[in-house]
C-alpha cells in the first residue's frame, strides 16, 4: 500500500497539504471526523471517516499507508499514540510546534529506527522556518556559544471558529510544558533545558522589508530544534505572534497559572474553540525565521529566511517530506524536517535565505 494519508484533511492545514501533494502529482486520501467535510474538499480523492484518536490508530493498523501526514491537534495527546501506530506499517510526520510534544517524539528515535521508519515532526513553518536558518549558518562549523531564534508568521485568517484542535493546541500543549503542571517559559541554558519567565527575553525585531515586531520567549518545538543543529548550550526561541505589549506579557504568566488548572483549562479550551474569527489579510507579505549565532571565538552570523504566507509553508513542508520519503530519501529515526533534509528542504519550498554574515 503506497498511500499517504493526511490525518484531519478537512482542517485548514489539512486542506493546505492535500493541495501541495497534488501539485506534486501525489493523490492523498484524506481522513477525518465527518463524512460530508471531507466529501466537500476531497477533489476525487479517497476519504477515511474516523472519529477519535483510537480509531485513527486502528485504521492506520487495519489499511496500512505508506506515510501517515497527522494534523489533528493538540499534538500532546495525538503524536504518541499515532506514531506507536505507525511504526510497524509506514512512514509519520507531524505539525506539532509545542516543546514538549517535539521533545517526546524526537526521543522515539531509537524504536522509530528499530522499526525501519522514518518520524518527522515539526514540519510546519513553525519549527522549520527558523531550524533551516540556523542549520544554514552552522553548517561546517563547530558546535556554537549561543542561539537566539525568532519566528516570524504572517497569516492570513478566514472567518470562522478557532476550533478545538488550534484551541487545545494553544492552552494544552503550546502553553505546556513536559510533565503537565504550570505553564512556563524554557531556555536552554549552560547545556540544560531550565525554566524561564513565559514570554520574556522580549526583543524588538526590525525585519528585512523595515517593519518592526516584538519576539518574546515561549516553549515551543524551535528551541530544541535550534539546540540541536547548533549545539549551542545557550539557546533562545522567541514568537511574533502573541500579543507583545507589556500588560499582556504582564498578565500572561498569572493567567498561565490558573490554566495549569485541569477544569479551568478545560472551560477555556471550549471557549477559545467557539470564538469566531474575523477575516484579517496577513499582516505582511512575508513570513520570517530569523537566527542569530554566536561561537566561541566571538564570531557572530544572523540570518533569514524568507516565505510567503505562513500556511501555505505549513502546507508547502509536509508535502515536500512526502514526496522525499516516497522516493525513499528518509532515514529510519526521529527528526526535525531540516534535520533530516537540510537546509535545502525550504528552499524547495519557496523559502530564500539571506544571511549577514559574520560580523
Ligand atoms: N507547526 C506549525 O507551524 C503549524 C501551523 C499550522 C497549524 N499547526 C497546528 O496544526 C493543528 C491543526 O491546525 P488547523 O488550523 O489545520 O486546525 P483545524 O482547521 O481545526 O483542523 C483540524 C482537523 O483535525 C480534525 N480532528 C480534530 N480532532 C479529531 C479527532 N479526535 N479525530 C479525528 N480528527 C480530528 C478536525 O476534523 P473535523 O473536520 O471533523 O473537525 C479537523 O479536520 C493545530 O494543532 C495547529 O496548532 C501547526
Amino acid at each position: 500500500m503506497t498511500e499517504v494519508w493526511i490525518l484531519g484533511g478537512a482542517g485548514r492545514s489539512g486542506r493546505a497539504i492535500a493541495a501541495e501533494l497534488r501539485e506534486r502529482d501525489i493523490r492523498p486520501v484524506l481522513v477525518g471526523r465527518d463524512a460530508g467535510r471531507l466529501a466537500g474538499v476531497a477533489e476525487g480523492d479517497r476519504v477515511v471517516v474516523a472519529t477519535s484518536v483510537d480509531e485513527l490508530a486502528a485504521e492506520i493498523g487495519r489499511q496500512r499507508p505508506a506515510v501517515v501526514v497527522n494534523t489533528v491537534g493538540p499534538f500532546s495527546r495525538t503524536a504518541a499514540p499515532l506514531v506507536r501506530a505507525c511504526l510497524p506499517v509506514g512512514d509519520y510526520l507531524d505539525l506539532a510546534n509545542d516543546l514538549a510534544t517535539v521533545s517526546a517524539t524526537l526521543r522515539l528515535s531509537e524504536a522509530a529506527a528499530a522499526a525501519g521508519r522514518t518520524v518527522v515532526t515539526g514540519a510546519g513553518f513553525g519549527v522549520t522556518a527558523t531550524e533551516s536558518v540556523v542549520v544554514k549558518l552552522c553548517e561546517g562549523r563547530p558546535a556554537a556559544e549561543h542561539v537566539r531564534v525568532d519566528t516570524v508568521p504572517s497569516l492570513a485568517l478566514a472567518a470562522g471558529a478557532v476550533g478545538e484542535a488550534l484551541a487545545s493546541t494553544i492552552l494544552d500543549g503550546f502553553l505546556g510544558v513536559e510533565g503537565g503542571g504550570r505553564p512556563r517559559g524554557r531556555r536552554y541554558r549552560g547545556g540544560r533545558l531550565v525554566p524561564t519567565r513565559l514570554a520574556g527575553e522580549a526583543f524588538p525585531l526590525t525585519l528585512p522589508d523595515g517593519s518592526t515586531v516584538t519576539t518574546v520567549s515561549m516553549p515551543i518545538g524551535e528551541l530544541v530544534a535550534a539546540q540541536r543543529a547548533s549545539g549551542a548550550p545557550d539557546v533562545v526561541a522567541a514568537f511574533s505572534e502573541l500579543p507583545s505589549s507589556s500588560v499582556v506579557r504582564a498578565v500572561l504568566p498569572l493567567a498561565a497559572s490558573v490554566l495549569a488548572i485541569g477544569p479551568v483549562r478545560g472551560f477555556a479550551t471550549r471557549r477559545l474553540a467557539a470564538v469566531r474569527m474575523r477575516a484579517r489579510p496577513r499582516p505582511r507579505e512575508h513570513s520570517w525565521g530569523h537566527a542569530v549565532v554566536r561561537w566561541a571565538d566571538g564570531t557572530r552570523c544572523e540570518g533569514w529566511l524568507r516565505v510567503g504566507e505562513a500556511q501555505a509553508f505549513t502546507g508547502a513542508v509536509p508535502a515536500e517530506v512526502v514526496r522525499r520519503l516516497l522516493a525513499g530519501d528518509g532515514r529510519p529515526g526521529a527528526y526535525t524536517p531540516a534535520a533530516l533534509f537540510g537546509a535545502s528542504l525550504a528552499q524547495a519550498c519557496g523559502g530564500e535565505y539571506s544571511v549577514v554574515g559574520a560580523v
